[in-house]
């Protein structure tokens, strides 16, 4: 099916978020269906304009003008043939990713700083956010460094973490930064693959620039704006990539690797089945990587993978994505 999505005729495929996800439509969107009849658009006007109406309902600024939509409407149905046909179209609040959620954040905070107050998840964002979400995640590298010390007596040879905004992994490197026997690895999803423009790998394809006032490693056209960006794990699919992160890229100090979206699911089932552990598909991304990697190591390689958290978000989408 081919659908209108932002401004771009595409398929269906091609959208981040399914168009069908009917609990994302209607939770913050408002829709239109228009018959077409013999080539004609069936009450076209009256169905826009209940649409704005709608719009202004729910308090959602409109993108395009009345005219722009139905240009696009009418380029829809003219490019796909439809003659006898209903159009649905939908409009919602953004395209689901990471950096839609960051811009919804901001905007709102923006607009009255002194009442609300800014939280975020990820170390993205202006100083000093990046530095408070890496002090309270930094708890799990100490963590992992007493443990270790603890059952082992020494610090692990690896510790492998996914990189979506950076938060997790660099919780987990923080204690390890001035360790130089212990490599620090992240992994960026590679989604359908790294020669593909479905993917979110931001340190290993992006380039220095800045996004939601930090400066940082930016996928971004030529003209400075930030790409669409994909990873199966939704937590995963951001632009840019927390400050640190590209400090440490620009060190040297931490390798940033990938794993597609084919890896993670394997390493979804994997981890699984043999553990019983059921790792978010964002921490997926780590355990892709040690499966990928641990058989070149020594068996006495000690590699710690970060699970960022549990899978049991997403479990009914693996299962209905691999038909289980
Ligand atoms: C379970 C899980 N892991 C990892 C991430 C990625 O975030 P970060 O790269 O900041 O750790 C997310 C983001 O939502 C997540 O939900």
């Amino acid at each position: 099916m081919k659908v209108l999505w932002n401004e771009e005729i595409v398929d269906e495929s091609e959208v981040k978020i399914d168009i069908e996800d009917r609990g994302y439509q209607f939770g913050d969107g408002i829709y239109e269906v228009i018959r077409i009849y013999d080539g004609y658009m069936y009450m076209e006007k009256e169905h826009l304009d209940r649409l704005w109406v709608s719009a202004e309902k729910i308090r959602m600024t409109l993108p395009f003008t009345r005219e722009e939509l139905s240009q696009r409407l009418h380029r829809l149905a003219q490019e796909v043939g439809l003659e006898n046909a209903r159009v649905y179209f939908q409009v919602t609040r953004g395209t689901a990713t990471l950096k839609d959620a960051v811009d919804s954040a901001f905007e709102e905070y923006l607009k009255d700083p002194k009442n609300f107050i800014y939280a975020i998840g990820s170390v993205v964002g202006p100083h000093p956010f990046p530095k408070m979400v890496r002090d309270f995640q930094s708890i799990i590298g100490n963590e992992i460094k007493e443990q270790t010390h603890h059952r082992f007596g020494k610090n692990p040879d690896y510790i492998v973490a996914c990189v979506g905004g950076g938060s997790n992994a660099i919780g987990a490197f923080t204690a390890f930064l001035n360790d130089s026997d212990v490599k620090l690895v992240g992994v960026e999803p590679a989604g359908h693959g790294l020669e593909t423009h479905m993917h979110s790998a931001t340190l290993t394809l992006g380039k220095p620039s800045q996004i939601h006032g930090m400066a940082c490693y930016v996928l971004e056209n030529e003209a400075g704006e930030p790409l669409p960006v994909h990873s199966i794990a939704s937590g995963l699919d951001y632009p840019g990539v927390g400050p640190q992160h590209s400090f440490l890229k620009d060190l040297g100090r931490v390798e940033y690797s990938t794993a597609t979206d084919q890896e993670c699911l394997d390493a979804f089932m994997t981890l699984s089945r043999v553990e019983g552990i059921v790792p978010a598909l964002e921490s997926s991304h780590a355990v892709a990587w040690a499966i990928r990697e641990a058989p070149k190591l020594s068996k006495e390689t000690m590699i710690v993978v970060n699970l960022s958290g549990r899978g049991d978000k997403d479990s009914d989408y693996v299962a209905e994505k691999l038909k289980l």
